[in-house]
C-alpha cells in the first residue's frame, strides 16, 4: 500500500485538518490551570477506511492536544506516564529553566511507568512550538507522541483564519498497523525512519476549502522522525513571517518552497490568489523525483474579496538577546559518520573505536569525534553566560541534518560562506549534505543543553552532545 492508494480511498474533508481540541484558551484565569498530559497507548484513526492504528498518544489523540497560551503566561503540566516504558516531555523551542527541559538523566530523572512529573515554566516568547518525549525518541515519536504548543502574540497579524498543521510521517503496514522495525540499522545509518504515510494533524489530508482573496495564517510544524518536507506554495502568495516561532522580516520563500526538517516550524501567511472555482495542488517536493500532492486547495465559487487589503504582515518581535557578531567567539562543531561518510573512528564512552565496532554497537554518527551514548555526558563546549558565540556547524556527512539546540534561539548568519538572503531566528537549522552554516547566539540561559540532530534515528545513533552555559 502506498500513499497514493491511501489518498484515493479516503475522503477527509477540510474540517479533518482542524485539531481535535484545544486544551487551554488564552483567556484570563486559565493561566493558572494545570493541564494533565497522559501519554499512553491509544487506538486512533490515521488513514480512514484502511483501518485503525494502535499508537501511543497524549490524552488519546494524535497529535496530542493543542496547548495554547498567551505570551508571558505560565504553563503548568502534570505528565502521567501511561506507557510501558520511561518517558519525559521536552517543550521544543521554549526558552525555559534547565530543570524543566525534559531531558532524562541530564535535567530530570525519567518518568517511570505509572509515575508523574510536574512541569511549570513561563513562556517568554510568542510563536509556534511543540512538545514531545525525549526518551527513546525514534520509537516514542514514531508511535505518535507529540503535540503543538502555541504561544499567542498580544497583537497577532490580521488573517481571516489560522490553522495549525502538524505534519507527521508514519511507517505503516497494509492494515494500518505501525511497522515494528524501530532501530533498524539501515535507518540509523542512512536518512532515518522515513515512513510511507504523511498526515496533517493525525489524518490523511485531502482538500482544504479556501476562498479567493482570503488570507490564512498557517502554523507549520514538522513532527516527523526523519522526513524533510518542502511545501510548495506556488499558485498562492505565501510569506514566511516567523521561523521556529520567532518573528522575522516577512519574506517570500525561495521558489515558493518552505523547507522544514524534522522539528522545524514556519508561520506562513498565505494569500489565496487562485481563480474562484479552481483547484490547486499543494505539493511536497523536497526529495528529488519523489514529489507528491500533500493536499488540494479547493477554491469556492464566490471570492471572499476582490483585492487583498493592505495589512501589515509583520509580527511584534520576541524579547531575544541580539548576538554581537563582531565580538562573538567562534567554535566549530563538525558532524561526521553515516553511510558514505568516510568516518574512520569516534570516541564512545571514553574509548576510541573503529567504525565497524561503532556500528556493532549501533553508533553511526559523531559530533567533534564523539558518539553519544544516552543523554548523560560531559559537556562538549562550555559557554560563558551573557556572551555572544558563533557556532560553525560543518556537515561532513552525505546526509542532511536538522541540528537543534535546546534552551536558546540563534540567528543563522551564513550558509557556505554566504550571508543569508533573509533574517532567520531558529532553534533548529537544516544542514544539507556537506553544508557549513554559521549561527550566532547569546548564551543567556544557564544549564546543560542538548545539541543534536532531530532525525530521531541519528540522535539515537550518536549525533548528540551537551553544551553547558555557566
Ligand atoms: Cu525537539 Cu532535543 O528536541
Ligand atoms: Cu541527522
Amino acid at each position: 500500500m502506498n500513499r497514493r492508494q491511501f489518498l484515493r480511498l479516503t475522503g477527509m474533508s477540510a474540517t479533518g485538518l482542524l485539531l481535535p481540541h484545544t486544551l487551554l484558551a488564552r483567556n484570563a484565569g486559565l493561566d493558572a490551570a494545570v493541564l494533565t498530559l497522559r501519554p499512553a497507548p491509544a487506538t486512533v484513526n490515521l488513514v480512514g477506511a484502511y483501518g485503525d492504528t494502535d499508537a501511543w498518544a497524549y490524552n488519546g489523540t494524535v497529535p496530542g492536544p493543542e496547548i495554547r497560551l498567551a505570551q508571558g503566561a505560565t504553563l503548568r503540566a502534570s505528565v502521567e506516564n501511561g506507557l510501558p516504558q520511561d518517558t519525559t516531555v521536552h517543550w521544543h523551542g521554549i526558552r525555559l529553566p534547565n530543570a524543566m527541559d525534559g531531558v532524562p538523566h541530564l535535567t530530570q530523572p525519567p518518568i517511570a511507568p505509572g509515575e508523574s512529573f510536574d512541569y511549570q515554566f513561563a513562556l517568554p516568547d510568542a510563536g509556534t512550538y511543540w512538545y514531545h518525549p525525549h526518551t527513546s525518541g525514534s520509537e516514542q515519536l514514531g508511535r505518535g507522541l507529540s503535540g503543538p504548543l502555541i504561544v499567542e502574540e498580544v497583537e497577532p497579524v490580521a488573517a481571516d483564519r489560522e490553522l495549525t498543521w502538524m505534519l507527521d510521517d508514519w511507517r505503516l503496514e497494509a492494515d494500518a498497523a505501525i511497522r515494528e522495525d524501530f532501530g533498524r540499522f539501515h535507518d540509523l545509518s542512512h536518512g532515518g525512519r522515513i515512513g510511507n504515510t504523511v498526515t496533517i494533524n493525525g489524518a490523511l489530508p485531502d482538500g482544504l476549502d479556501v476562498r479567493t482573496g482570503e488570507r490564512i495564517r498557517i502554523r507549520l510544524i514538522n513532527a516527523a522522525n526523519a522526513r524533510i518536507v518542502a511545501l510548495n506554495f506556488t499558485g498562492t502568495e505565501a510569506w514566511v513571517i516567523a521561523t521556529d516561532g520567532h518573528p522575522v522580516k516577512p519574506f517570500r520563500p525561495e521558489r515558493n518552497r518552505v523547507v522544514l526538517g524534522p522539528s522545524m516550524r514556519a508561520d506562513v501567511l498565505v494569500d489565496i490568489t487562485g481563480d474562484p472555482g479552481s483547484r490547486l495542488d499543494l505539493i511536497d517536493d523536497y526529495y528529488p523525483g519523489r514529489a507528491y500532492r500533500l493536499l488540494e486547495l479547493v477554491h469556492a465559487a464566490a471570492p471572499l474579496r476582490d483585492r487583498m487589503p493592505e495589512r501589515s504582515r509583520t509580527l511584534p518581535p520576541n524579547p531575544l538577546a541580539v548576538p554581537d557578531a563582531a565580538t562573538a567567539e567562534t567554535h566549530t562543531m563538525t558532524f561526521t559518520g553515516g553511510a558514505m561518510g568516510g568516518m574512520h573512528t569516534a570516541m564512545l564512552d571514553g574509548e576510541r573505536l573503529a567504525v565497524r565496532e561503532l556500528a556493532r554497537r549501533g553508533r553511526f554518527w559523531a559530533i567533534n569525534g564523539v558518539a553519544a551514548h544516552g543523554h548523560q555526558m560531559p559537556a562538549m563546549l562550555t559557554l560563558v553566560r551573557g556572551r555572544s558565540y558563533r557556532l560553525r556547524l560543518r556537515n561532513e556527512t552525505s546526509w542532511p541534518h536538522p541540528i537543534h539546540l535546546h534552551g536558546h534561539v540563534f540567528r543563522v548568519e551564513r550558509r557556505n560562506g554566504e550571508p543569508l538572503a533573509h533574517e532567520e531566528w531558529r532553534d533548529s537549522v537544516l544542514l544539507e549534505a556537506r553544508d557549513a552554516i554559521d549561527i550566532l547566539l547569546v548564551a543567556d540561559n544557564p544549564g546543560d543543553w542538548m545539541f543534536h540532530c532531530h532525525i530521531m534515528e541519528h540522535e539515537a545513533a550518536g549525533m548528540m552532545g551537551v553544551i553547558r552555559v555557566t
